[in-house]
């Protein structure tokens, strides 16, 4: 099952089902898939007004964690996998992929509380969060190639993005596993905490943190990061260009920049 929880504008979400180290079955990708549509319509996404302040900044992040202490995703569900055929293995990747894609563009910033096994599905579930915090004991690595199988639900295309190529490349052909301080090493995590408890504060803590900031400039920030990390240099400055001066027709800008000069807090509206 997947448990959700909204305290202080934080979204946590935890994917729950111990007893096969939280493997993303079908089902539990269905029900993911509800639980981030359910968010997008909160907050507004691909309606014509999200722009004009109809948004809902009810929820300011989201934080996705694993049961337990032991595991974040152990991957995508082998017993489920073992009889697909090509077609029904790709109908279970489209839904898998459409959930990360849904997840890498809530305007929110996503953060994955990584408390143990971050494998195959785990790991590219994780990284279609904004950014990856891990406990001492979190394991990474994309072990397909031991199952005859490759990364299927965005392994090949993110990891690169976070690590680069050699060391993607490296990690999905030897199918290699990773501890936490080495995930840290590579810059796939942005940071370790001691525990599974630990990591789940720091995500929450982060979120919270952030609410102090304008969510409008923020939703800003991961569209043009996402719009930019394919692009030409000459292109991404023109896209970043046009981001940063897109903030100047918001409330935000104003308040955040007369807040600042009269030196007091800034109270931001989201409009
Ligand atoms: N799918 C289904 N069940 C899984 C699972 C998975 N990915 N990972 C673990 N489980 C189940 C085990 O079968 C076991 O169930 P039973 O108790 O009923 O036997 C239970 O979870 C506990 O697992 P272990 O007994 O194996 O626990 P362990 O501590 O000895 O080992 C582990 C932990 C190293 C994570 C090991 O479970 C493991 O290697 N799991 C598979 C990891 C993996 O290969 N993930 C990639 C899957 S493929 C993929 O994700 C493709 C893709 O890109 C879309």
């Amino acid at each position: 099952m997947i448990k959700t929880e909204l305290t202080d504008g934080v979204y946590t979400i935890t994917v729950s089902r111990p007893e096969a180290l939280n493997a993303l079955s079908p089902d539990i990708i269905e029900q993911l898939r509800e639980v981030i549509l359910a968010i997008q319509e909160r907050l507004g996404v691909g309606t014509p007004d999200s722009d004009a302040g109809d948004t809902d900044w009810g929820i300011r992040g989201v934080v996705i964690t694993g049961e337990g202490d032991k595991s974040f995703v152990a991957g995508a569900d082998i017993g489920a996998m073992q009889q697909m055929d090509s077609a029904t293995a790709a109908e279970y990747a489209e839904l898998a992929d459409e959930l990360t894609e849904w997840i890498a563009e809530l305007p929110v910033p996503v953060f994955a509380a990584v408390n143990g096994y971050a494998l195959g599905g785990g790991l590219e579930l994780a990284m279609a969060c904004d950014v990856i915090y891990a406990s001492e004991n979190a394991i990474f690595g994309q072990p397909e190639v031991a199952l005859g199988v490759i990364p299927g639900f965005g392994g090949c295309v993110r990891l690169q993005r976070f690590i680069g190529a050699a060391g993607a490349r490296e990690l999905i052909l030897t199918g290699k596993k990773i501890n936490a301080q080495e995930a840290l090493r590579r810059g796939l995590v942005a940071a370790v905490y001691e525990s599974p408890e630990a990591v789940r504060q720091a995500a929450t803590d982060a979120v919270k943190a952030l609410s102090a900031n304008s969510p409008l400039a923020i939703a800003k920030a991961k569209e043009v990061i996402a719009k930019v990390s394919l692009l030409e240099t000459h292109e991404a400055l023109a896209a970043e260009r046009a981001g940063f001066a897109d903030c100047f027709d918001t409330e935000d800008q104003k308040e955040g920049m007369a807040a600042f000069l009269a030196k007091r807090k800034a109270n931001f509206t989201g409009k």
